[in-house]
Formats: C-alpha cells, sequence, structure tokens
C-alpha cells in the first residue's frame, strides 16, 4: 500500500521504516531538512536497537523515502500523524502546534477514500476537531484514531509485533459511520501480517481512542510511583522496597513489572502525558478525576530530591567541593534520550549544589552536553570514577550492572555507592569494601 508518514521523530521514524519492512511503499515527511537529509542516508537521528539495520534494509528496497515536499504525500492513500505534541512551555498541557500544522499541510494532498491515521498522543477531543478540518477539505477522506505504545528501546519491536492495536472512529448512534468501517478496513490492510498474527484489536469511539493512550501512560506512571512512595516508607522503616515490590508482584493481579523502585520516570513521554491529561480534565471540568496524578507526579520528582540528599548524607553533611561520578545520563538504558531524565537532572542538581560532577554514560553524552554543557563528562567509567569521593548509578545500563566492584574500587577515592536504580546486588558491593546505599532499601 502507499503510505505517508508525517513526522520523523521517534515515532514517525519507526513507523516509516516498519511500515516499509512491512512491504508497503512510504512517504516519511518532516519539516526539518537535517532530520529528512540523516535519515535519507541511513543514519536515524537517535539510538534506537535495530533501527539502522532496519533503516538501511529498507532504504535499499527503495520503497522508502524521506522528504520535506508535504505534496509528495499525494500518491499516498493512508496518512500517519507521527508529530509531537511535547509540553507547552510554563503550562502542562501539550503544544498542538505540530498536530495542527501536520494535518494543514496534509490537506492538499488529499482525494476521496483516503484514510488520515492519527497516531500522535493529544489531549482528548482533538481528532474530532481534526475530522472536521479534513473533511472541510475532502468529505470523502476520513479519520483514524490509532495510538502507539511504543517504548523506547524496542520501538521497532513494539511497531511491528505490537501487543494491541486501538482504532478509534466516527460513530453515529453507537455504531462507525460507513465512511469510517470502510477506513478502518484500509488499516486492516496496514495491518494485515500482525492481524493475522492474532494481535488483539480494540475498535471504539474517537475519544476513547484518545483517552487509551494517556490513561495506560497515566497507569504506569502510577504504578511506578506507586512503588516508590513504598520505596520512601522503607526508608522511614528500614525495610526493603525490593523485596516488598518482588512479594507483592507475585499477586498476579498486581504483576511485578513496572514495578522497580528507584529514581522515577522521566522520558518524552511519561511526564508530559500525565500533565497534559491533567491539563486536558481541568478544561472538561473533571479535574477532580485526576488529582490523584499530581500527587504521582510529586512521588516521582521527590526521589531526584532524595537522591542528591542521599548524597549529601554519605558524603557527611555536605556535597560542596565533592568529586561525585555519575553514572548514566540517558533516562533509561538502551537509549540516547535526556529528555526529562531523572539521572541528568540529579547530575545537575549536584553540580549546581556545588559538586564537582564527572558524568558518564554508554549513548547519552552527546545530548547530555547539549543540555548541561557545565557538566564535566568522560567517555569510559574508569575515567569518570577516578579519584572520586562517591559514585551514583542513575541509569541501569547492562554495563554498568556488570561493572565489578573489586576492580572499581582501585578507581575511586572513597568507596560509596549510590545505587539509584535499584540494580545492584548491595552483598557485593559491600563485601567489596564500598559503602552501598540505594532508594528505599536499608
Ligand atoms: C512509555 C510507555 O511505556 C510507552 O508505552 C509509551 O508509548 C511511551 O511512554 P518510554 O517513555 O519509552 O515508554 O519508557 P518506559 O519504558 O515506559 O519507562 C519510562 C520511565 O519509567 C523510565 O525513566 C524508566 O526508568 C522508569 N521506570 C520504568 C521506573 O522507574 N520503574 C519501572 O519499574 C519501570
Amino acid at each position: 500500500m502507499r503510505l505517508s508518514v508525517f513526522g520523523c521523530g521517534y515515532l514517525g521514524a519507526v513507523h516509516a521504516v516498519c511500515m516499509a519492512k512491512l512491504g508497503h511503499d512510504v512517504v516519511a515527511i518532516d519539516v526539518l531538512p537535517e532530520q529528512v537529509t540523516e535519515l535519507a542516508a541511513g543514519r536515524p537521528p537517535f539510538h534506537e536497537p535495530g533501527l539502522p539495520e532496519l533503516l538501511a534494509e529498507t532504504l535499499a528496497t527503495g520503497r522508502l523515502r524521506f522528504t520535506t515536499d508535504a505534496a509528495e504525500a499525494a500518491d499516498a492513500t493512508v496518512h500517519f500523524v507521527c508529530v509531537g505534541t511535547p509540553q507547552k512551555k510554563g503550562e502542562y498541557a501539550a503544544d498542538m502546534t505540530y498536530v495542527r500544522a501536520a494535518v494543514a499541510d496534509l490537506l492538499p494532498a488529499l482525494k476521496p477514500g483516503d484514510v488520515v491515521v492519527g497516531k500522535s498522543t493529544v489531549p482528548v477531543g482533538t481528532a474530532e476537531r481534526l475530522l472536521e478540518t479534513i473533511q472541510d477539505a475532502e468529505p470523502a477522506a476520513e479519520l483514524l484514531w490509532n495510538p502507539e505504545f511504543l517504548r523506547e528501546g524496542l520501538a521497532v519491536q513494539d511497531t511491528l509485533t505490537p501487543d494491541r492495536f486501538v482504532y478509534g472512529a466516527a460513530q453515529r448512534d453507537g455504531v462507525p459511520t460507513a465512511q469510517a468501517t470502510a477506513a478502518m478496513g484500509v488499516l486492516d490492510e496496514v495491518y494485515a501480517a500482525a492481524l493475522a498474527a492474532g494481535t488483539p484489536k480494540i475498535e471504539t469511539d474517537l475519544a476513547t481512542a484518545q483517552l487509551v493512550k494517556v490513561a495506560a501512560n497515566s497507569f504506569l506512571a502510577t504504578k511506578i510511583s506507586f512503588i516508590n512512595a513504598m520505596a520512601e516508607l522503607c526508608e522511614a522503616t528500614g525495610a526493603d522496597v525490593t523485596r516488598l515490590a518482588d512479594a507483592i508482584g507475585y499477586d498476579a493481579r498486581i504483576g511485578r513489572r513496572f514495578l522497580n523502585a528507584g529514581l522515577g520516570f522521566g522520558g518524552g513521554c511519561l511526564p508530559k502525558d500525565i500533565r497534559a491529561f491533567m491539563a486536558r480534565a481541568g478544561e472538561l471540568g473533571v479535574d477532580q478525576a485526576l488529582t490523584f496524578l499530581r500527587e504521582v507526579d510529586s512521588i516521582n520528582m521527590r526521589r531526584r530530591v532524595r537522591m542528591v540528599d542521599l548524597a549529601r548524607e554519605v558524603c557527611g553533611g555536605s556535597i560542596v567541593s565533592r568529586r561525585v561520578a555519575v553514572l548514566g545520563a540517558a533516562f533509561k538504558p538502551n537509549s540516547d534520550d535526556v529528555r526529562d531524565s531523572p539521572a541528568l537532572s540529579v547530575a545537575a542538581q549536584m553540580q549546581l549544589q556545588g559538586a564537582q560532577v564527572t558524568l558518564t554514560d554508554p549513548r547519552a553524552i552527546d545530548n547530555a552536553k547539549k543540555k548541561w554543557p557545565d557538566l564535566q563528562f568522560a567517555d569510559t567509567v574508569e575515567e569518570a570514577v577516578r579519584d572520586a569521593e562517591v559514585v551514583v548509578l542513575l541509569t541501569e545500563w547492562q554495563e554498568y550492572l556488570a561493572l565489578d566492584p573489586a576492580a572499581l574500587r582501585e578507581h575511586v577515592a572513597v568507596p560509596r555507592m549510590l545505587d539509584g536504580r535499584n540494580c545492584l546486588d548491595p552483598l557485593a558491593w559491600r563485601a567489596a569494601g564500598w559503602t552501598y546505599r540505594a532508594l528505599g532499601r536499608p
């Protein structure tokens, strides 16, 4: 099928490449010329495992091309809207500028029978307005809302083999309109392979489809903040939050996944999505329904403060002029993304409070440098920890989990390890002579 994808950021680039992998003919459009040039040259502008290989493979087939010219969407019949919806500066609400611009750019290309598929995370109510705009321009074109749930680091897998599809469509009297039904048939063809493999599909109205995404992210954020609230209790009582999580996680109704206590959530999605959701609930007059998300957000941000306090505590009451080695800048492993990264936020806070911070990360140093150029950066762990008085592990990269405490001890001035992700074995580190401290563990 001939597809266009608007937006070549995380979501759009991965989606375009995966759609080409499925055999579709894809034109991917972005307003940023450098984004387009890099992708067209086979270089994804962000780190995502498996993407460079798949990009090379699909570019070589001739089925995938990148352009800044939205008019090229005219050849396609299905158009995916994959642009970003970042948090507005100084507000909780989502910035809808890019969604509006993408749809405006698409309008001249629309033909009867075309299907526009919204994938961006938007405030509920957006799709209904976009549908009007689209049908004002081309009454025989249809809009579906089809949220994505991809996780950074697993984006290719999540796009090729998602755990579910959600189709939101315009309804009349509780049933999809004839045009929406036809559009859903077209989307079925796009996703034929995964559907044939039995991937569940939920068909619903536009509002529900838009809500599914923010509800899912709110639930995940709540789960993380729940366990981090328990970590606060554990800290006050000498209990161990990781054992607590293991124990409650065996209850299938609770589940162990997303119950890792530590520095909390960050990244380009969870923080801004729960804030935009609260803002939207306020506009809808149901802000009380989401008041709990304010607490979810606060618990999450308190973990960052607690981490800096812990560093102060082990350094004898002050971090001023202390040499601190920080392992990790990305918001999570297997990513070079530092957007709202808890790791980078803690590193920066310690530096602002007078510590001499040297930061390392396997992938995210370049992005970290752009945000906090005043930090010192090291390419290797050995270099970062040299003469450190405290080592702070903030992103649980596999290579940090595999560190040998005895070997690392040789490089530091004082063997103090603060494990911000509860990912090291306290016994092994203590046995090697380290002072080991973590969030929510005795
Ligand atoms: C998230 C959702 O998982 C995904 O479905 C949605 O499409 C986009 O947002 P992502 O931002 O890639 O994906 O990261 P995710 O893996 O969800 O992790 C988010 C943050 O939570 C990270 O900072 C991670 O370190 C943290 N986290 C995760 C925890 O602190 N504890 C956990 O148990 C799990």
